[in-house]
């Protein structure tokens, strides 16, 4: 006989415990061993609000919040000015690389601070002596020919002119534009909104309008053509005081660190990456103290670490977050040869649990290659995660696109594969220009000489990137295209609002009360269920992931 239906509420109240397992039953490592993103699943919860009501905001220091948990790895195939700047409009943040050098790097970070929507900061410039061909062949590879003319041919110079495509045709090449620019400009001063500016814009009837400081220097330039295509941006990452975007970079652990440091902070910077794959080395507990010391505002985030044990020691050193994560970055081989790393599901539960109690917030680094392992690290503690393979492929990372077996991809390689760490010299006096095919061998860029020291050892990610041997952590290759970060992560912002209604929670802090009050379950995952998790079963098919 069957129970009568509305008692069914009733009777779920006289189980024991709840269906699935609390976080503290799927993370005992004694009983399962250490456990990876794909090694489980959230159990669903009550879907009562739309996927919209969901708020994605979450710590990842002590002092920021972002509106959107993404970050970017420091890694020179995957961040640099273009994805920092995006990420951060989109409200998250990138992380610059330290793989050139520091004057590059403090060049990206200032770009970021300096970065304004809609403001063209780096225009392309050309003096009075160049010619009619040289906006010609700007136009053929560009697409563009509304060009700003300063006395030096530079932003900064002073404002002379502008051409426009009517001003060199049917000119003789070699013409100087000199003789072609148009002289009487419209201007608008630097610190106009963007709001102010269209409307000069609109009523002069030009295509470009240059932004000029008070003596006249160009400063930034605003197109017609961009102002139909701005989009607004309500979750940029900003620092609430000066209103810029915030500006993020990491540096090693060396005593050249420190002069890097400096030159990073003067242009800017908010939040200082020390980066290591082993955290918990005196070299970083040095360097912690000495940031600490010297800029007590800046925000660092320490690391790697995947035990409780490593990150007590950088906790205690003044760490304001740490980065979790060894051996399960996409392009690593550290775990197969170093025989050293963690889990990283168990790692993040593992340093996330001990972290929480001292408000240092943690990012799950390395191994996300979908939206669900985004919620499984936020689940688990994490307050962001931080993606290199998943956002190396995307029109914003270094590098130009190129076929491989017939599909357009980018290059994207491990910071402890030998082709980074022979481009990355300690005192950093490479070129920051990443230049990886799938061909590069090590040859291309000669190894540096010196032998390792205790001072070059302490310099480096890998602590091997000085050493006459050096033992690679990382592998090199190319992913596949991924089009703009612009469409790419407000599919991660939306997949995750979806995630977080199916669980029935509305927002980060909501998903880890659940858990932590052990109201939000898990269920371990078989190595059959995985196979049912994916697809499975057809002759072909095609993924696409969003539109
Ligand atoms: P992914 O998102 O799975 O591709 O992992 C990116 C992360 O891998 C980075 O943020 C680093 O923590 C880590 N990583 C970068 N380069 C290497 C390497 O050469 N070996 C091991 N880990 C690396």
């Amino acid at each position: 006989m069957s129970l009568d239906p509305s008692s069914a509420l009733d009777l779920l109240k006289s189980y024991d415990r709840p269906d699935g397992l609390a976080v503290t039953e799927l993370m005992d490592s004694r009983q399962h061993g250490g456990l990876t993103y794909n090694d489980f699943l959230l159990l669903p919860g009550k879907v009562d609000f739309p996927a919209s009501d969901v708020l994605t905001e979450s710590r990842i220091t002590r002092n920021v919040v972002l509106k959107t948990p993404f970050m970017s790895s420091p890694m020179d195939t995957v961040t640099e000015t273009d994805m920092a700047i995006a990420l951060a409009l989109l409200g998250g943040i990138g992380v610059i690389h330290h793989n050139q050098p520091a004057e590059n790097q403090a060049a990206m970070v200032r770009a970021v601070k300096r970065h304004e929507n809609g403001f063209i900061s780096d225009p392309v410039v050309l003096s009075p002596s160049h010619r009619v061909e040289d906006v010609l062949d700007i136009k053929a590879r560009l697409g563009f020919c509304g060009i700003p003319i300063t006395d030096n041919g530079a932003v900064g110079g002073k404002l002379v002119g502008i051409v426009t495509s009517r001003d060199v045709q049917f000119r003789d090449p070699s013409t100087p534009l000199s003789q072609v620019m148009i002289s009487d400009l419209v201007t608008a001063s630097q610190g106009i909104t963007l709001l102010e500016a269209n409307d000069i814009l609109r009523d002069s009837k030009k295509g470009k309008l240059p932004i000029v400081d008070k003596n006249g220097n160009l400063v930034s330039l605003l197109a017609r053509s961009d102002l139909l295509k701005n989009q607004s941006y309500p979750l940029a990452s900003k620092n609430p005081e000066t209103k810029q975007l915030y500006a993020a970079a990491a540096i090693g652990t060396r005593p050249l660190d420190r002069t890097r440091l400096d030159l990073l902070v003067e242009a800017g910077l908010d939040i200082v990456v020390i980066d290591s794959s082993q955290g918990n080395s005196v070299f970083q507990l040095d360097m912690i103290q000495h940031i600490k010391q010297k800029y007590p505002k800046l925000e660092v985030i320490a690391g790697n670490v995947v035990t409780r044990e490593q990150a007590a020691s950088l906790i205690a050193a003044g760490a304001d977050g740490l980065r979790v994560g060894m051996g399960s970055g996409s392009i690593c081989i550290t775990q197969e040869v170093m025989a050293v790393g963690r889990p990283q599901a168990t790692a993040v539960y593992a340093v996330a649990e001990f972290a929480s109690k001292f408000g240092v917030p943690v990012i799950a680094d390395g191994g996300i290659s979908n939206v669900g392992h985004i919620v499984k690290a936020l689940a688990l503690g994490a307050g962001a995660v931080m993606m290199g393979g998943l956002l190396a492929g995307t029109e914003e990372a270094p590098g130009e696109y190129f076929y491989h077996e017939g599909k357009r991809v980018k290059a994207y390689r491990g910071m402890g594969s030998l082709e980074a760490m022979e481009q990355g010299k300690p005192g950093g006096t490479t070129s920051s220009k990443v230049n990886v095919t799938p061909q590069s061998g090590s040859s291309k860029y000669p190894a540096p000489k010196k032998a390792a020291t205790l001072d070059n050892a302490a310099t480096s990610r890998y602590f091997s990137e000085s050493s006459a041997v050096k033992v690679a952590q990382g592998v090199s290759g190319d992913v596949q295209d991924k089009g703009s970060v612009k469409a790419f992560i407000p599919y991660l912002y939306t997949g995750l609002q979806h995630s977080f209604q199916d669980i029935g929670v509305k927002s980060v802090s909501e998903l880890r009360e659940g858990v932590h009050s052990k109201r939000v379950r898990f269920e371990l995952r078989t190595a059959s269920s995985q196979v049912e998790g994916g697809v499975h079963g057809l002759n072909s098919y095609t993924k696409r992931l969003f539109k």
